[in-house]
């Protein structure tokens, strides 16, 4: 029989999905000093094409080239008015949609960011001696005692508040690059959320503690979403994609019910589709490395199952994509026949094999064949040694970036022993 997994999924926009798998967004380090659509970056996302996928979320691209996440991101250089008068600038963006989407019609949905306080130092154009922005100007905290504190302040300058002219300006730069992306022939955005980036730092009440109409209450901090969303579907066709991903939270958690609150205004506002993930810089849960050992847990592979159930269930219409920990066909299939998400995030197991869904939909392969399960990256030992949570999950991420680049460069990957 079929696997559950070769299904189409339709997006309330009208776009299909030609299948479950989606390449989860992973940021490749790969758009130069310039910050922009290089040659290996298009040689990566060739790849992907060719590999099968549902859907290929990129890596975050950020919305405004000052506030990077990191060195090498793409990201948009100044204001987006149109396709008149901007035409070199739509054909770098156009070759990139091109090699997302032709090979196989899995079709391209591009992240778009802005890291806020989680911006590095010397990443970007702003200066190293400029602040970042955030909705309140609480410093990164990225572990405990003297060395920690020293190294987020030398990686991470101290946030500014934004005012309201920050916002607008930001709403706006989320706006264009939405645009540029769908003139350049992408079939949707995707919006972050998560992670600790700046949308998320408004969404979440300890990094937001604003007193105006964007803080106070779950809905309030939840305005700055909404209005990107809004000024987003205002310049974008109807068919384009415009999806969400956001950060789940522990179910006897004091912020659970807010954060479904904040799902419920995203259904109503009719996102396409929501990624469920989890994490942040202060505490990188995305990448599973604390994630208990159990029997259960591995068997049911997914970190925030629990959560994209409960979502299911209170919001039976908002298309779910569930992203992290799913290394095998049985545990993919399992999470949709369980009505828990739609779309299946891959994000190691996309940069290790870039074909992957060729083998999750060989109906001819059992199931023990159809998986890819990855060791952790080894972390040398004066890294252990090191007071910071996000020590591993910086190696994890440099370990599988270089990985995307060797595949992109025609090399074999190494995949992490167990
Ligand atoms: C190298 C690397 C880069 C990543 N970049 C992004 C990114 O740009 N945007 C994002 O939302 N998540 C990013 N992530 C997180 C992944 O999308 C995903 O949530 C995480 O890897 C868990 O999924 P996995 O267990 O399938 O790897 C990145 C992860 C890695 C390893």
């Amino acid at each position: 029989m079929p696997s559950v997994l070769n299904e189409a999924v339709k997006l309330p926009c009208g776009l299909v999905l030609p299948n479950r798998l989606a390449k989860a967004a992973l940021a490749e380090a790969l758009a130069g000093s310039e910050n922009t659509v290089t040659p290996t970056l298009l040689k990566a996302y060739e790849r992907w094409g060719r590999g099968g996928w549902g859907a290929i979320l990129t890596g975050n691209v950020q919305v405004d080239v000052n506030h990077l996440g990191q060195p090498y991101d793409p990201a948009l250089h100044g204001e987006y008015t149109g396709k008149a008068g901007n035409e070199p600038l739509l054909a770098r963006w156009t070759s990139y949609a091109t090699a997302v989407q032709q090979q196989h019609g899995s079709p391209g949905i591009v992240q778009i960011c802005h890291p806020g306080r989680q911006s590095v130092r010397f990443a970007g154009r702003r200066g190293v001696f400029a602040s970042t922005l955030a909705p309140s100007a609480i410093p990164l905290q990225i572990g405990e005692g003297f060395l920690a504190r020293g190294l987020a302040w030398l990686l991470f300058p101290a946030p500014r508040e934004m005012d309201q002219a920050d916002i607008d300006r930001v709403v706006r730069q989320f706006a264009d690059t939405a645009r540029l992306m769908a003139d350049s022939g992408f079939s949707g955005v995707e919006l972050h959320g998560a992670h600790g980036y700046l949308i998320d730092q408004f969404l979440n009440a300890k990094t937001n503690k604003r007193t105006d109409a964007y803080g106070g209450s779950a809905e309030k901090r939840a305005k700055f979403l909404l209005d990107i969303i809004h000024a987003v579907r205002e310049v974008v066709p109807a068919g384009f994609a415009v999806g969400v991903k956001l950060n789940s939270a522990d179910h006897n958690s004091s912020t659970f019910e807010e954060t479904m609150t904040q799902i419920g205004l995203l259904a109503e506002a009719g996102v396409d589709f929501l990624e469920i993930s989890g994490g942040s810089y202060e505490n990188p849960k995305m990448l599973g490395l604390d994630a208990p050992k159990s029997e259960r847990t591995l068997a049911r592979e997914a970190f925030f199952l629990e959560f994209a159930r409960e979502t299911r269930q209170r919001f039976p219409s908002l298309v779910l994509m569930l992203t992290g920990g799913f290394r095998t066909r049985a545990g993919a299939e399992s999470a949709v026949q369980q009505n828990v998400c739609d779309i299946i995030g891959l994000g190691r197991p996309a940069a290790i094999d870039p074909d992957l869904p060729k083998v999750f939909l060989d109906d001819g392969l059992e199931d023990e064949q159809a998986r890819l399960v990855l060791g952790r990256v080894p972390m040398p030992a004066l890294a252990r040694l090191l007071p910071f949570k996000g020590v591993g999950a910086g190696l994890e991420s440099n370990y599988y970036a270089a990985q995307i680049k060797r595949f992109a460069q025609g090399l074999r990957t190494i995949a992490p022993g167990l």
